[in-house]
């Protein structure tokens, strides 16, 4: 008997065909994610779950799923899973690392330049008809060559957002729990604590993933105590930032922007004050889109998932210590 799976999205690229090979296969077929009712039913009568970010796996799913051993997330983060739960049942939770970096890296360098350089605002500017001339003073940024960067968090994708930077000319300042010695001399990084890394920033770009220690990490606090006038990158999570203190730290203008990948909640309400405030920059959550990347991330999270319905350990696997 094929395992049953339940696949909560259409997925770019040849992954789900190869998955459909060898499982009974349901995929939601909608735009939106599945309503939690689907998710609870189709959890109850499975045994893999392949999930995207916006999926909530939490205890009492699992605890109504007694059939499920395999879970699969289409994201490096896992976040929207209580993984410790997962663990606590034995169900494997596989990511998709490695795949995305560059392209993320990518992405929050043009949000940064995005930002610095106000190109959302001069595209907004041609097209509403309102180019009458060159002005000496029009649409002035600020210079990405020779400013500081502050990283908060130097993972992965911190480290190919730094390699970027270098080529930039810029100062590189980072906070992360685990010093990076070789990075340290390979690109020119220097570790600082929070409190530096905040006064000296021209740019902050955060790398975190969420959980209890990084939820808030940007807070009202931290807010104010960033440069008058400096620019905040956000391509981790939403909840890592404080949205109010931000929306407050751009009012008043201590702030000089925000470029945002992703926001708290996800997508914004129609009335976030975020949508009214000209020096922000938005983009709906897609710095590993581009269509090489995300179809490596579907064949990723296919291979996780059917390694782990099989009993063997995920390429990929949140918690590895099922298996030792
Ligand atoms: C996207 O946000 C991911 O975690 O892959
Ligand atoms: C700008 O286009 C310049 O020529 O300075």
């Amino acid at each position: 008997r094929r395992p049953r799976v339940f696949v909560t999205r259409q997925l770019p690229g040849d992954g789900l065909a190869r998955l459909a090979a060898q499982v009974s296969l349901r995929v939601w077929e909608e735009q939106l994610p599945p309503p939690r009712e689907v998710l609870l039913d189709e959890a109850r009568r499975s045994e893999g779950l392949l999930t995207l970010l916006t999926d909530r796996l939490d205890e009492p799913l699992l605890a109504q799923a007694p059939s499920l051993r395999a879970i699969s997330n289409m994201a490096v983060g896992y976040d929207n899973i209580d993984v410790a739960a997962c663990t606590a049942r034995r169900i494997p939770v596989g990511n998709t690392p490695g795949v995305l970096t560059e392209t993320t890296a990518d992405f929050a360098f043009a949000l940064l330049m995005g930002l610095a350089r106000r190109v959302a605002e001069a595209d907004a500017y041609v097209r509403a008809g309102n180019w009458r001339t060159w002005e000496p003073g029009l649409l002035l940024g600020s210079d990405v060559h020779g400013a500081t960067l502050g990283l908060v968090g130097l993972g992965a994708i911190g480290e190919a957002v730094a390699r970027r930077a270098r080529g930039f000319g810029m100062r590189l300042l980072y906070v992360n729990r685990r010093p990076r010695p070789d990075l340290e001399v390979e690109l020119g990084l220097t570790r600082v604590d929070k409190a530096t890394l905040l006064a000296e920033s021209d740019f902050v770009s955060l790398h975190v993933p969420l959980n209890a220690e990084t939820r808030h990490w940007m807070g009202r606090a931290e807010l104010a105590a960033m440069k008058p006038g400096a620019l905040l990158v956000n391509t981790a999570r939403g909840p890592v930032v404080d949205q109010a203190a931000l929306v407050e730290a751009l009012a008043r203008g201590h702030l000089g922007g925000a470029a945002l990948d992703v926001t708290d909640p996800e997508p914004l309400p129609p009335d976030s004050a975020l949508l009214n405030l000209p020096n922000v920059l938005l983009a709906p959550h897609i710095a590993s889109a581009s269509h090489a990347t995300r179809g490596r991330m579907a064949s990723m999270a296919v291979d996780n998932l059917l390694a782990a319905l099989e009993g063997r350990k995920p390429p990929h696997c949140v918690n590895p210590e099922l298996f030792t």
